[in-house]
């Protein structure tokens, strides 16, 4: 009988770039406070990526940080992910563009654009590949951009987005890393959080441009209610396919959109679990499909992780689209 192949992480690397972009310096673009902002969102700073520098570039830099911490050569990476809203063009995808700036020669990979759960569904797709048999290796990226789609005349938006990236390896393992995955989506609340133009519907014209409609807009208010409830049902769904309680988790990494929803979906999950809740988005705001993978990669780098620890990973974004996972930290 041959043996069940399980998907594990290996290594975490993140990047993000160096131009701050503190509340006080929005106070002079948009009419908003330091206070608004941060007792509505958390959100102190973020990151904004220089002229020239992009998706793919983070994307790269991150995965450089995951490989090395696996200890594994980009000659052996077997598949690329790239979860992204803000691919560098159209096509080719970004992931062709991360494979050339690794030298990772011997890879295949496309992008998965699901906005801030991206990162969920690709870890669930690459996890998929590894258990089939037809990957061993496979980097999992989260990038984004955003800056290129905010609107910065926007108070309602451009507070909340910043620029970034991270990346895991998952690799073929003997005992599960990868031990539940949950994934959703409701296309008929799509238009509760989307850009309008860009796409066929609305190919840029003088008129979509004058109107800002290649820009993320967003009901906040109606995001935040759904927001909350979907990634504690997310959150219970992955913690109970994996056979655990909310007890066994050590970590809970959640899509950082505002500390408010990470606050009430923690609490919903029972008590004391809000001291286990991951916050970096003080730092760098939402940075869509690479909050996720930036936050496990610092938490990481930090040395809080050990081996053996649970980690309860939960995201929710445009689409409307959701995922939750259990990761076991080998
Ligand atoms: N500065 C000052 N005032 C502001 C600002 C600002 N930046 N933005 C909005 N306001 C005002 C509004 O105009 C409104 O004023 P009014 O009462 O006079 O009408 C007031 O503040 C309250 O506005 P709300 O929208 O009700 O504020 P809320 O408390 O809901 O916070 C926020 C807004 C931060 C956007 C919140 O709703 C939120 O976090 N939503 C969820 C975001 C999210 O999870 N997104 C998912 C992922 S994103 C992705 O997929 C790309």
């Amino acid at each position: 009988m041959s043996q069940t192949i399980y998907a594990a992480i290996a290594g975490a690397g993140h990047y993000v770039p160096e131009k701050v972009l503190t509340n006080a310096d929005l106070e002079k673009m948009v009419d908003t406070s330091d206070e608004w902002i941060r007792t509505r969102t958390g959100i102190r700073e973020r990151r904004i990526a220089a002229e020239g520098e992009l998706t793919s570039h983070m994307g790269a830099a991150a995965a450089n940080m995951a490989l090395e911490q696996a200890g594994i050569a980009a000659a052996d990476v077997d598949a690329i992910y790239v979860a992204t809203c803000t691919p560098d063009m159209i096509f080719p995808s970004t992931a062709c563009l991360i494979q050339a700036a690794l030298g990772a020669e011997h890879a295949y990979g496309y992008d998965i654009s699901s906005a801030c759960a991206g990162f969920l569904m690709a870890l669930d797709t690459a996890a998929a590949a590894i258990e089939s048999g037809r990957v061993k290796t496979a980097l999992v990226i989260g990038a984004e951009k955003l800056s290129s789609v905010t609107d910065w005349t926007s108070r309602d938006t451009c507070v909340l987005f910043g620029d970034g990236a991270g990346a895991v390896v998952l690799t073929a393992s003997d005992r599960p890393g990868l031990k539940s995955s949950m994934l959703g989506v409701d296309g008929n609340q799509a238009d509760i959080l989307y850009i309008p133009a860009g796409g066929c519907k609305n190919p840029a014209t003088e008129e979509t441009v004058r109107q800002h409609q290649h820009y993320i807009h967003m009901a906040g208010r109606e995001t935040f209610k759904i927001a909350v409830n979907t990634m504690v049902e997310a959150a219970q769904t992955a913690i109970s396919r994996a056979g655990l309680t909310a007890d066994d988790i050590a970590w809970m990494i959640f899509h950082q959109a505002n500390w408010r929803i990470i606050d009430a979906v923690a609490k919903r999950l029972g008590k004391g679990y809000v001291d286990r809740a991951v916050m970096n988005l003080d730092r760098y705001g939402n940075t869509s499909a690479a909050t996720i993978p930036i936050a496990l990669s610092e938490t990481v780098a930090e040395g809080k992780i050990k081996s053996g620890d649970n980690l309860l990973l939960v995201a929710f974004g445009g689409g409307l689209s959701w995922g939750g996972a259990v990761v076991e930290w080998l």
